[in-house]
């Protein structure tokens, strides 16, 4: 199995770092357009295996695409972060030109390949994605779910001071503001999270799981790296290992939860075809104008993208 990570930046190179420490294929390929940088990380990343005992082969290239051929996964990273005060939007018109450039050459050497997405603002650079590769949904799809439902689990872990293990949850929607965490679906150890803790307090763990990408830009000044990274990894294992996990994943929906032609997070089983299933909650009534909102959100951006006649 093979797997490229396009973009060694932050969340690139942490994506690569940590499929390598899993050692569960045999190749990790790091691609950057900037000069000798994915060499100089896959290199740091491989001097890791003797001290932690991994097999996994991790190459960087600049920009040689060759190098990526055939390969089973791909993971787009590629792109500008944003900067304090700047939201994910605002990165479109740099971005969606890097993700069309670098899907088309992604797809020109692994036509098989799984493209899973993480440059911002993601929702809207996954459709860029998918209307480059023109491939089915299944196979293009982003990664935003796993990292807010993470960052909800581990508010809820610190202020119930309990194993993040142990707290399951869903969280709908597009990857901003606008997300969608539902408590109905919370459970920690399988009892109903609203039974371990207020509703005031549950209300503000939701809130800063909303805001949680911009807290982290607020501290470091640029945005977050190890849980992005280590969530895309999680993917990539899901499907390497056929393993039909179920994560939200940002996917293309053609009629699920009302909604058809746009990406958004739903939960999904991934393995060995990417997306094996979209699963429909049974969503009370302002769940569901919640989700659709955030729909609304989305699709104010995609038409930006439309408005770039890149396609
Ligand atoms: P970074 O600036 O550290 O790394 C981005 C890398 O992309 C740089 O090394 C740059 O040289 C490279 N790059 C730019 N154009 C390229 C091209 N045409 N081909 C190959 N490489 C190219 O940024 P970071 O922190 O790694 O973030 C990357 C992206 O991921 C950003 O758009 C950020 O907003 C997004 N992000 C998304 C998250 C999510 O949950 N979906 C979470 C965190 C970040
Ligand atoms: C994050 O949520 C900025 O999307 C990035 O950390």
């Amino acid at each position: 199995m093979k797997v490229s990570v396009i973009g060694a930046g932050n969340v690139g190179a942490t994506c690569a770092d940590v499929i390598a420490q899993k050692d569960i294929v045999n190749e990790v390929v790091l691609l950057d357009i900037k000069e000798n940088f994915a060499e100089g990380k896959a290199l740091d990343i491989w001097q890791c295996a003797p001290v932690n005992y991994f097999d996994t082969r991790v190459v960087g290239v600049t920009n040689d695409y060759t190098r990526t051929a055939n390969s089973d996964v791909v993971v787009i990273t590629s792109g500008l972060p944003r900067k304090p005060g700047m939201s994910r939007d605002d990165l479109i018109g740099t971005n969606a030109k890097i993700v069309k450039s670098v899907t088309e050459q992604v797809v020109a050497h692994s036509p098989e390949a799984i493209i899973i997405v993480v440059s911002n603002p993601l929702d809207v650079m996954t459709y860029c994605a998918y209307l480059t590769a023109k491939k089915p949904g299944s196979k293009v799809f982003g990664m935003a779910g796993v990292l807010d439902t993470a960052r909800y689990r581990a508010f809820l872990a610190t202020e119930l001071n309990c194993s993040p293990k142990d707290i399951q949850a869903v969280l709908l929607g597009g990857h901003g503001d606008t997300m969608v965490p539902l408590p109905r679906y919370t459970t920690v150890a399988g009892i109903p999270v609203e039974e371990l803790i207020d509703s005031a307090k549950l209300d503000a763990i939701i809130e800063r799981t909303k805001k949680g990408g911009g807290e982290i830009v607020n501290l470091l000044g640029t945005s977050a790296w190890y849980a992005p990274g280590s969530s895309a990894a999680q993917m990539v294992e899901a499907i390497v290992r056929d393993s039909q996990r179920i994560f939200p994943s940002c996917a293309y929906l053609e009629g699920q939860y009302g909604l058809e032609h746009i990406f958004l997070g739903v939960p999904t089983k991934l393995g060995k075809n990417g997306i094996e299933e979209i699963i429909e909650l049974q969503l009370n009534d302002q769940e569901m104008e919640l989700l659709h909102a955030s729909a609304k959100h989305v699709r104010e951006v995609m038409e930006v993208l439309d408005g770039m006649n890149m396609f």
